[in-house]
């Protein structure tokens, strides 16, 4: 899996969202992630199928991440939610389908990752992953299925930085993913953050997104403007030092932009 992804949440199902994903790709972004609830598959799907033709890749030279929505929970629903995914995508097959949040009822948590699985065993998907899953989550998945989730995909920045989350993945081995890892842009103001890029002459956004990547955390940060898509992916010629990393760990604030995901019903997304 690409540790750099292209973020899609928030870009309407436009041109603009079909030439964000394809310059991602001519770029040399090879992962993008998007979720049913974005509403903007047809045009993620757009952008690839574009950027195959001008790069003369394979569909197998991507990553591609899509997400169940809580709407489509229930082992029976799974399958017609991911085919039609797929339909919007224009593929036939994802690299990794995600259960978006893990809701407020456990019994369907359970019950939906079994339709997951069900997937997987059918090999109609490459991987199976949760999102926004605390460590009871787990502990109640765990439990009483028989696969794992291979990733869970979580909020993520300097200002939360989930460190008993990512010490209880490490443990399980199970990978952890960043979501708003630029705090969506708020981040990139922060004092720290901007010491530490101007003493390494790199963008604020670079220095996030290297820390994700010092951490072992696969991240995706979104943007629709061509010259940011081009920064974010432009963070493989340098290191963070252990003490800018430390620095960065230590603004931690617990602070949250979304939802809390022990209560999130999805109701008012
Ligand atoms: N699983 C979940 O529940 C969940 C929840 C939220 C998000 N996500 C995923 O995570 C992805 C990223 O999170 P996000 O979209 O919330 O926010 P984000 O990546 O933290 O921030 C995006 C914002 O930062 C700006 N930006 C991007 N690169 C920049 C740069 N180099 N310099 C300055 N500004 C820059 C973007 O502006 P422009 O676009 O205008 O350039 C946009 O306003 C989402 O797109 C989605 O795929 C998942």
């Amino acid at each position: 899996m690409p540790m750099v992804g292209l973020g899609t949440f928030r870009v309407e199902n436009s041109d603009e969202c079909k030439l964000a994903v394809k310059h991602a790709i001519e770029s040399g972004y090879r992962h993008i992630d998007t979720a049913m609830i974005y509403e903007n598959e047809v045009k993620v799907g757009e952008g690839i199928a574009e950027a195959l033709e001008t790069t003369g890749l394979k569909r197998s030279d991507l990553f591609i991440t899509s997400k169940l929505w809580l709407a489509d929970y229930g082992r029976n629903n799974v399958a017609d939610a991911y085919n039609k995914s797929l339909e919007r995508l224009g593929l036939d097959y994802l690299d990794l389908y995600l259960m978006h949040w893990p809701g407020t009822d456990e019994a369907l948590m359970i019950d939906t990752w079994q339709g997951m699985e069900d997937l997987y065993k059918q090999d109609k998907v490459k991987n199976i992953g949760v999102s926004n899953f605390n460590v009871e989550h787990f502990e109640a998945l765990l439990a009483q299925v028989s696969i794992k989730p291979v990733i869970n995909q979580v909020e993520f920045h300097p200002y939360l930085t989930q460190e008993p989350l990512r010490r209880y993945m490490e443990v399980q081995n199970i990978h952890v993913e960043s979501w708003s890892p630029l705090m969506n842009a708020q981040i990139l103001d922060d004092e720290t953050v901007q010491a530490i890029a101007t003493e390494i002459g790199k963008s604020p956004a670079q220095v996030i997104i290297r820390w994700n990547i010092e951490h072992g955390v696969v991240v995706i940060p979104k943007s629709v403007t061509p010259s940011r898509i081009e920064e974010n992916l432009d963070v493989f010629n340098f290191e963070l030092s252990e003490e800018q990393v430390s620095k960065l760990d230590q603004i931690n604030e617990d602070k949250r932009i979304g939802p809390d995901p022990s209560e999130f019903t999805g109701k008012d997304k």
